[in-house]
Order: C-alpha cells, then sequence, then structure tokens
C-alpha cells in the first residue's frame, strides 16, 4: 500500500506525520519504505537515524516517481511518501500512484480555507481515478485547548473530505524530534503524550481491512521474506 502525505503547503506537518506514520507500521512489523519527495531531503536523513529499520529513498522527480513508486510499493508492505511543498507535478505523480493521501492541516479558518487551493491536485487525480486515492484531513500543531469549529467543520465537508477526529497538538517535542534523530516516543516520559496522539490518529486513520489481514497471520520479523 501506498500511502502519501500530501498538502501543497509547506510546514503544515507533513514530514512529521510521514516519518512517525513509518516508524508506528515498522514498530507494528511491517516492512516500511518511505519516499522522500521532497528535494530538502529531511525526512530520509530524519528516518534513517530515527528508524534504522525503515528503508529511506528519495525519489526527486515527477517521472522517477511515476516510474519508480509502484515497484517500491511491491518490495514492501508499505510506502510512504512524504510529499514536496510547492511542486505541484511532483504532487500530481504521487497522487496519480497512491492507494491514500494524508492531508495535514493546521487548525485555523485561513488554512482550513486555503485547503480548497492546497488540494485541487488531490481532487484531479480523484476524479481521473475514479475517486483514488481515497483521503483524509488531520489537523496538525493544534493548540492544546482547542475545539473543531463549526465553520472548519463546513469547509472540509465542502471539499468533500473527512477530517479525522484526532488532531495533533502544538508541543515543543515534535520541533526537537528532527534534530534529535529521535521519533517522539524515543524521548521516553517526555514524548509519551504526543507518542499516544500520534498512534491514536494512525489508528483511527490507516484503511482497516488491511491492518487487520495483516494483524491476524503470523507477525513477519526483519529477516523474513514475504510472500504475496
Ligand atoms: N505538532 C507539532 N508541534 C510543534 N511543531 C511541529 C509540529 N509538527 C511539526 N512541527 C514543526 O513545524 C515545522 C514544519 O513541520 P514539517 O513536518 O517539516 O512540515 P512540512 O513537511 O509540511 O513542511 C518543523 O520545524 C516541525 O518540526
Ligand atoms: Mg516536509
Amino acid at each position: 500500500m501506498i500511502i502519501v502525505v500530501a498538502n501543497s503547503k509547506g510546514g503544515v506537518g507533513k514530514s512529521t506525520i510521514a516519518v512517525h506514520l513509518a516508524g508506528y507500521l515498522s514498530e507494528q512489523g511491517y516492512s516500511v519504505t518511505l519516499a522522500d519527495c521532497d528535494a530538502q531531503g529531511s525526512s530520509s536523513e530524519w528516518i534513517a537515524e530515527a528508524v534504522p529499520n525503515v528503508k529511506a529513498v528519495r525519489l526527486t522527480s515527477p517521472d522517477e516517481i511515476l516510474n519508480k513508486l509502484p515497484s517500491l510499493g511491491k518490495e514492501a508492505d508499505f510506502v510512504i511518501a512524504d510529499g514536496p511543498g510547492s511542486d505541484a507535478e511532483t504532487s500530481r505523480a504521487l497522487l496519480l500512484r497512491a492507494d491514500f493521501a494524508i492531508v495535514p492541516c493546521k487548525a485555523s479558518m485561513l488554512e482550513v480555507r486555503a485547503l480548497a487551493q492546497a488540494t485541487e491536485v488531490l481532487r484531479q487525480s480523484q476524479s481521473i481515478r475514479k475517486g483514488h486515492p481515497k483521503a483524509i484531513i488531520a489537523l496538525s500543531m493544534v493548540g492544546k485547548n482547542y475545539s473543531l469549529t463549526r465553520d472548519m467543520k463546513d469547509a472540509a465537508m465542502k471539499l468533500d473530505l473527512p477530517l479525522a477526529r484526532t488532531a495533533i497538538v502544538h508541543r515543543q517535542i515534535y520541533a526537537d524530534a528532527p534534530g534529535q534523530g529521535l521519533l517522539v516516543r524515543g524521548f521516553g516520559a517526555r514524548g509519551r503524550e504526543a507518542g499516544d496522539e500520534i498512534r491514536s490518529l494512525f489508528r483511527e486513520i490507516l484503511p482497516k481491512r488491511k491492518a487487520k489481514s495483516r494483524r491476524a497471520s503470523k507477525k513477519p520479523t526483519r529477516s523474513s521474506k514475504r510472500k504475496r
């Protein structure tokens, strides 16, 4: 399964969510590849330090994404693609290949309004691919006492995109994690709240069928050969 973390705005939490999702799935026993499709290459460096089990590859052009993503998808249980900030062609290539898209969005009315533009490429691809990739909005960097306003719910509904119930709170530890080469759970007690919330986000939004059927079978180990 190829999951892309996409929003054509920068600084909304894409890399943070992509790297933590790759780490979460690896922890569950899946083989995972992180496809870093941002020219800055920061998420591939981060995952290499934080979770060496996850294979990191950099895909630097739309052609490379269109050509290589399918075979990467066959080699691993999950490919997590970290999208770029403002490169529509790269995003388009990713959304044409992905099975599922997570769209992080900061929790303010301005950001939610800007989503119409930020998800235009997503809607083009859903229209070309008869509704694929399925997508969900995940609110990120929300204030501790934040509550979802009616306006924000309406804005998401207008885009015909579901909104995850679990939101990622703005916490210093998320900003500290890449510099330390850690996921938030790597910080021990200090990272517990963040680790719990990001895990509940993934549990909530990951397509259920796949997770269940795998978990019911024997947990694969790193060295076990995958057969499909
Ligand atoms: N929930 C959060 N709380 C605090 N800082 C965050 C959070 N999520 C991300 N950040 C920080 O905000 C900045 C942008 O996040 P990043 O994941 O790199 O976004 P993007 O990949 O969309 O550009 C980074 O410095 C990151 O460490
Ligand atoms: Mg990024």
